[in-house]
């Protein structure tokens, strides 16, 4: 039998904490998905299409990575994809109370999916968006913390200007002109 596991999250934005704990999902399951959650009450930074555009551009090369998003119970959602197993990282002591609580509820909820918790990499357990957005919108660098495109995305919403458009190589050029 396949395993597949839901890495659920607001990924508002992606860090390297997350991309470190999918690419250690992606060695322990045969698939994993990376659940964005559509959150109507927050106001994010990044828009859902764009953290759903954001996480396929940084997992293009690994087919074993899914990215989808969803809303309501994460259980039922975890259900509806008939995985087995939710992921989810923990960083520092101060994330065990919470992740404790949601685990349990979730077990309560469905008592056929188990959590299992992975530590990232020493060196991004002290990462979080919330401060990857804090740092960065006060001038701060966050080169290394981050997948490049979300530096890039980071420095576009600051300075208001829409991403850059992505076109396939050729298109668009005139014919007989020359490349610049
Ligand atoms: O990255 P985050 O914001 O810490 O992720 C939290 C998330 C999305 C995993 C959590 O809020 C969630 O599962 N929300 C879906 C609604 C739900 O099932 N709530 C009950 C969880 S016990």
């Amino acid at each position: 039998m396949s395993t597949l596991a839901v890495y659920p999250g607001s990924f508002d934005p992606l860090t390297n904490g997350h991309v470190d704990i999918i690419a250690r999902g992606a060695r322990l399951f045969d698939r994993i998905v990376v659940a964005i959650l559509v959150n109507a009450e927050k106001s994010p930074l990044f828009s859902t299409a764009e953290r759903v555009e954001i996480a396929r551009l940084v997992f293009k090369d690994m087919p074993s990575v899914e990215i989808d998003t969803f809303d309501g119970l994460l259980v039922d959602y975890v259900q509806r994809r008939d995985a087995q197993v939710i992921v989810r990282g923990l960083r520092a002591v101060s994330d065990f109370e919470f992740e404790f609580q949601m685990a349990l509820m979730n077990q309560r909820l469905n008592g056929r999916i188990d959590t299992i918790f992975m530590m990232p990499a020493e060196q991004y357990t002290y990462i979080s968006s919330r401060l990857i957005k804090e740092v960065f919108s006060l001038g701060g660098r966050v080169h290394g913390l981050v997948p490049d495109v979300v530096e890039q995305r980071l420095r576009e919403k600051v300075s208001g200007r829409p991403p850059a458009r992505r076109s396939p190589p050729g298109a668009g050029r005139k014919k007989g002109r020359k490349r610049a």
